[in-house]
């Protein structure tokens, strides 16, 4: 890339997340090597309201249409499931397209083959936003990963349960949790992916495959959901001094086995894991060298997922730049 260039952004998905990313490129972003300029758009149906509406003169209903264009830089995908946007990522990785993507099934699924592509084709892929929405977990487990040893990994990553879970400790029960969390835009129409924990293992499959170097199969997750927990449960892990999280937890042993696990866990109410309310997440690595490492905020939504898609386009940019000039990078980004 040439500096004064503009950078174009194709995109799979308009909705929650995808509508964001897409605000936040038209509101205007300014990186070092250039402006990012907004290219096609892939939705399913074009006849639906769009936030923000300007967006609706990039809109196709054509995958070839966004994938095709000669001027594509990078191909946000927002779109979720695994198929097709695993066809349509691969297609992109061997064209030489760089990839960011907020889609756990899709990584936690094909993490292991489309890294191995990306690595061929010289790209990079990207999937901040697929663990711990704006939280920056993945690259501070890349980073820890390459200066220590992590041993251990896990978090309360799910923010629907835990919106289900902190609203039962305020004497709601599950299916009025549930729907409350559906009002608050925090539980999908159909919420099992999220109760049954598959989404924690979806997740926790990732931030293993990063902390410890390996994919596991995220089905081989032993995993319990959040259906049978009670007002009663609530309440007596109130009484020994807990509360009830859906935490997710990976372990490594002898560097040959990772055991790995999601679901209900009494949890002390002063372990980094009882913190998060609502949709809040937490994230916590052990390391040989550098012990405990915590983090934590805001786990998903249209603005914190946006804004983890926007700092791994940053990075491509920045790599990118680097390896381009071989200058050092101290030119400042200018956001809207
Ligand atoms: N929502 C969050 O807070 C959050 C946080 C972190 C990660 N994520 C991940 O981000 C991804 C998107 O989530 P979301 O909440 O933004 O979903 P969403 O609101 O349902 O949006 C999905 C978008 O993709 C389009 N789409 C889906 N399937 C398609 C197909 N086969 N062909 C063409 N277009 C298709 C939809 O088109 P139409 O609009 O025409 O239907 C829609 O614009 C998922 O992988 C999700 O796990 C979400």
């Amino acid at each position: 890339l040439d500096t004064d260039e503009s950078i174009v952004i194709g995109m799979l998905g308009c909705g929650v997340v995808g509508g964001g990313v897409a605000d936040r490129v038209l509101s205007g972003i300014t990186f070092r090597a250039g402006r990012l300029r907004l290219g096609g758009v892939l939705v399913r149906d074009l006849s639906k309201p769009r936030e923000p509406s300007r967006v609706r003169q990039h809109l196709t209903t054509d995958a070839e249409r966004v994938l095709n264009d000669a001027n594509i830089d990078i191909l946000v995908e927002c779109m979720g499931g695994v198929e097709p946007a695993a066809k349509h990522v691969e297609s992109a990785l061997r064209r030489g397209i760089h990839v960011v993507t907020a889609n756990k099934a899709l990584i936690a699924d094909r993490g292991a083959r489309l890294t191995a592509i990306a690595g061929e084709y010289g790209v990079a892929l990207r999937y901040e936003a697929a663990v711990g929405g704006a939280i920056p977990v993945i690259r501070t487990l890349e980073h820890l990963a390459e200066c220590d040893e992590i041993l251990e990994v896990g978090g309360v990553i799910n923010g629907t349960t835990n919106f289900v879970l902190s609203a039962m400790e305020g004497g709601r029960p599950l299916e009025q949790a549930v729907r409350d969390a559906q009002r608050a835009g925090f539980a999908e129409s159909d919420p099992s992916t999220d109760l049954e924990g598959i989404d924690a293992a979806h997740k926790l499959a990732i931030l293993s495959a990063t902390a410890f170097g390996a994919w596991p199969r995220w089905e081989s997750i032993a995993r319990r959901g959040i259906r049978e927990i009670t007002l009663d449960d609530v309440e007596y892990a109130r009484s020994r001094g807990c509360r009830i999280k859906s935490a997710a937890w990976a372990r490594r042993i002898d560097r040959i086995a990772i055991v790995a696990s999601v679901g209900p866990t009494l949890i002390p109410i002063d372990h980094p894991f009882a913190a998060p309310r609502d949709a809040e997440n937490v994230v916590l690595a052990i390391a040989r060298h550098a012990g405990p490492i915590i983090l934590g905020g805001v786990g998903a939504g249209r603005e914190a997922t946006a804004s983890a898609i926007i700092g791994d386009l940053a990075d491509i940019l920045r790599e990118l730049g680097r390896k381009n000039s071989g200058a050092p990078d101290n030119e400042e980004t200018r956001y809207a």
